[in-house]
């Protein structure tokens, strides 16, 4: 994990970085809002869980948290989750009731401490509202992205991801043909059935996050992107009839395990 940053005055990014062979990193970034009920968004990737709890750490006291918010029950936003819990006994996990049920499978889920919302439903965490958006794209049904009134931010999960070509805090740093590279990508990689929509209608529910104009986006998957909303949906609309995306195979496979061996 990099070193945790403050990305707005009360919102803080705790940023990883997932390599991807030959194309780049996928950032992978869980989020502290620092409300009055503070808010964790996302619990990290479990392969650097005790890294994940020292960053947590470094930003809050676990304790005081008081909500972790799941916005999907992937593995590389629930890392940590277990952990987390266990170490900020007041907070309440707020998450999509499907996301609950289906970790109740692989662990047993606290359903006292658990708060189920649907996208359009609101918590007030004290100084702001949070709301829950499902974004136009998503791999995963339980996906609920959040609109923080107080801050004008969109907390928009795996939506508006990028593989970029290198680590970086911000958003502005990739040039515009890497982003739109990187981001046409992962949206056909982690949500191909994005070519089954025709582009208008895909660009119907890219008018929803145009209406609610966030001043900022924090996704999962991209560095913090400030006041750019707009480029970022333009280049995301040319997703449906983008050419898709093809997974690595097993020939793939093999030469990066031969550059493993010979040291390249
Ligand atoms: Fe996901
Ligand atoms: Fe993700």
């Amino acid at each position: 994990m990099d070193k945790p940053h403050q990305a707005m005055p009360d919102i803080e990014v705790l940023p990883s970085y997932f390599p991807i062979p030959g194309m780049g990193f996928l950032p992978v970034n869980a989020f502290v809002i620092k409300a009055r009920e503070p808010v964790l968004v996302d619990t990290g990737m479990g392969i650097e869980s005790d890294e994940f709890m020292n960053a947590l750490e470094s930003i809050i006291d676990p304790q005081d948290l008081r909500w972790i918010w799941l916005t999907h029950d992937d593995a590389d936003h629930t890392g940590s989750i277990q952990k987390v819990l266990e170490a900020a006994p007041s907070a309440r996990l707020a998450a999509n009731s499907l996301a609950v049920l289906r970790m109740s499978t692989a662990w047993p889920v606290p359903m006292h401490r658990v708060y189920w919302l649907n996208s359009g439903d609101s918590i007030s965490v004290g100084d702001r509202k949070l709301t829950a958006v499902r974004p136009p794209l998503f791999d995963n049904p339980t996906t609920i992205g959040i609109y923080d009134n107080k801050s004008e931010a969109f907390f928009s999960a795996d939506f508006l991801g990028a593989i970029t070509p290198a680590r970086t805090q911000n958003a502005d740093n990739i040039t515009e043909g890497g982003l739109a590279q990187g981001m046409i990508s992962w949206a056909s990689a982690d949500s191909p059935w994005v070519h089954r929509v025709t582009p208008g209608e895909f660009n119907q529910s890219l008018d929803r996050i145009r209406q609610i104009a966030p001043k900022m986006v924090f996704s999962a998957h991209l560095p913090p992107a400030r006041g750019n909303t707009e480029q970022l949906l333009k280049l995301i609309a040319t997703v449906p009839t983008s050419t898709p995306f093809v997974t690595p195979n097993q020939t793939a496979l093999e030469q990066l395990l031969a550059q493993g061996r010979d040291g390249n």
